[in-house]
């Protein structure tokens, strides 16, 4: 699904923020991605949904290299991944509803499954009663919480999660967690950065740490 090798990345002609990382995700695959802040989980997570090429080193998503792939074939690369960014980026003039929607709608899905799907993950996450609200009028976890719904709405063929839990209650968080589970169980490979330590005491997966720009695997 996605392999790094000798990857390094640096903003302009800042220091060198990852160094060396050599990284391999098989489908179906979940782990954890952890460090402190500032260690580079987010810039390593930009490099693999895209937003960014690596400076140095090779970068395969989905079998083709994204250096030498044609431009034009990168937004369909882009549609098997979902996505919850740190922070969020939602459209804060669509409602609850239309930010989850969104994904299904680019797909072509009709709107009867649309309606019936987005209202199922809405209850799951606890947003029943946010459904025509808009981003501006809800809190940090709300929030949060639509944007996981919308990154999971479409089972991507790979889910990438920045410090998804990062404004919920422990039993919000346990809730979706359980929810990347089943996802995993369907078939999407994930992986999870966060700096709460607890989270893979929970969950068996293995665990990524960057330190410094520096990845090594966990035990
Ligand atoms: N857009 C950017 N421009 C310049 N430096 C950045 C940018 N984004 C992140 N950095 C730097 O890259 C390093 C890693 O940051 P980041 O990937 O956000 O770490 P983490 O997500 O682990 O907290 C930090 O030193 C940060 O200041
Ligand atoms: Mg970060």
């Amino acid at each position: 699904m996605v392999r790094f090798e000798n990857v390094g990345l640096r903003y302009g002609s800042g220091p060198e923020v990852l160094h060396d990382v050599d990284l391999s995700l098989e489908p179906g695959s979940y782990h954890f991605l952890v460090g402190p802040s500032g260690a580079g989980k987010s810039s390593l997570l930009s490099l693999l949904y895209l937003a960014r090429r690596p400076t140095r080193g090779l970068v395969t998503m989905f079998g083709s290299d994204i250096a030498s792939a044609p431009r034009a074939s990168l937004p369909e690369m882009r549609r098997r991944i979902g996505v919850v960014f740190q922070d969020y980026h939602l459209l804060d003039h669509l409602t609850t509803f239309d930010n989850v929607a969104l994904p299904l709608r680019v797909a072509g899905v009709g709107s009867a499954q649309i309606r019936e799907h987005v209202m199922e993950l809405l209850e799951w996450v606890g947003l029943g009663d946010k459904v025509d609200v808009q981003p501006p009028f809800m809190s940090g976890g709300e929030k949060q919480r639509v944007a996981v719904a919308r990154a999971v709405i479409g089972q991507p063929d790979l889910l990438l999660a920045d410090e998804p839990t990062g404004n919920l209650d422990q039993a919000m968080a346990h809730r979706l967690m359980r929810l990347f589970e089943e996802l995993n169980r369907q078939g999407t490979t994930l992986l999870i950065a966060t700096h709460d330590t607890n989270l893979p005491l929970q969950f068996p997966h293995p665990v990524l740490r960057l330190d410094q720009g520096q990845l090594g695997l966990d035990g």
